[in-house]
C-alpha cells in the first residue's frame, strides 16, 4: 500500500484490569513513550467519561482503549483530536458492521433508530464515547491521550435506566460482534485519519456533515446553566456556535438535546 509508516497501533499493550486506560497511558506518556502506543483493557474499575462521569461496562465485552498522541497542534485545537476519532469510529462502524452512525457534539457516536422517525429528528442512542485529555507545556501541546469506549457484546436491556439513551453494538446488529476484528479496523481508520490531521488536512467539514444537530433547535446543559437556540455551526476550535435568536455564543462543553427540526435562517445574527 505504501504511504507513511504506521503511527497508531505500532505498539499495543493489553491489560486485563485497570483503573482507567487514560490514567495508565498518562504514566507511559510521562516516561517519554513515543506517540502511537495503544493500551487496551478488558475491565476498567474507574473508567471515566466527560464531565466527571463514570464509564463502566461489563468485563470482556467491549472496546476500551487509549492512544498516546503527540500531534503538531496548538492547544487551542486539541478538540480536533476528538473530531478525528469520532470520524474514525463512525467510518469503522459503517464499513465493518453496516451501521449508520451519527455524531453528537462534542464526543459521542450515536446509532440512529431503525424506524427512521427518530433518525429524522437527528437523535439516536449512544454506542461510543471519546475522552481526549491533554498535557500542555507553555504554548505547546505536549501530548494528548485519546480514550475511546465502544459498547460491545452485552445488551442495554441490562441497564433499563440507560436504555433510552444508550445502546450496544450487539443490540444494534442483533448478534455478538468480533471485537478483535473491530479493534483492528478501528486502529487502521484512526491511523489514516491521524495522518491527515498531522499533515494539516481540514477534517471539520466531514465532521460537520456527520453531526446530527446543525440547524436544529437544541437545548444545551452547560456547566454554567441551560441554554437553548439553534445549533448553527462548529467553529475551527471545536466550539459549538449557538444562535439564541439575537446573538451567537460559543460553547466548549455541554450536553446537547435536539428539541425539534427547524428551517430557521440565522445567517444575519452576528457574533
Ligand atoms: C464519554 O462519552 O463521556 C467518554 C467516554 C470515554 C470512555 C473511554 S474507555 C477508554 C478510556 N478510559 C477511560 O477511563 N475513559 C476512556
Amino acid at each position: 500500500m505504501g504511504g507513511e509508516a504506521r503511527i497508531i497501533g505500532r505498539k499495543i499493550v493489553r491489560y486485563d484490569q485497570v483503573q482507567s486506560t487514560n490514567d495508565l497511558l498518562r504514566e507511559w506518556a510521562e516516561r517519554g513513550e513515543p506517540e502511537g502506543l495503544v493500551v487496551t483493557a478488558e475491565e476498567q474499575l474507574a473508567g471515566r467519561g466527560r464531565m466527571g462521569r463514570k464509564w463502566i461496562v461489563p468485563r470482556g465485552t467491549s472496546l476500551q482503549l487509549s492512544i498516546l498522541l503527540r500531534p503538531p497542534l496548538a492547544p487551542l485545537y486539541a478538540q480536533r483530536i476528538t473530531q478525528m476519532a469520532a470520524l474514525a469510529v463512525a467510518r469503522t462502524l459503517e464499513h465493518e458492521l453496516g451501521l449508520q452512525p451519527i455524531l453528537k457534539w462534542p464526543n459521542d457516536v450515536l446509532l440512529a433508530e431503525q424506524n427512521g422517525s427518530v433518525k429524522a429528528a437527528g437523535t439516536g442512542r449512544k454506542c461510543a464515547g471519546i475522552l481526549t485529555e491533554t498535557s500542555v507545556r507553555g504554548d505547546r501541546l505536549e501530548y494528548a491521550i485519546l480514550g475511546i469506549g465502544l459498547n460491545g457484546n452485552y445488551t442495554m436491556h441490562m441497564y433499563p435506566e440507560l436504555a433510552p439513551l444508550a445502546t450496544t453494538l450487539q443490540d444494534a446488529v442483533g448478534h455478538a460482534i468480533d471485537r478483535a476484528a473491530l479493534e483492528n479496523a478501528l486502529l487502521a481508520a484512526l491511523d489514516s485519519y491521524y495522518a491527515r490531521l498531522r499533515s494539516g488536512d481540514d477534517l471539520l467539514q466531514e465532521y460537520r456533515s456527520r453531526l446530527n444537530m446543525l440547524g436544529q433547535v437544541v437545548r444545551v446543559a452547560t456547566p454554567g446553566g441551560v441554554l437553548e437556540g439553534i445549533a448553527q455551526d462548529v467553529a475551527a476550535d471545536g466550539a459549538l456556535i449557538l444562535n439564541d435568536g439575537t446573538t451567537l455564543g460559543k460553547l466548549y462543553a455541554g450536553d446537547v438535546t435536539v428539541l425539534k427540526q427547524t428551517r430557521f435562517d440565522s445567517r444575519d445574527v452576528t457574533l
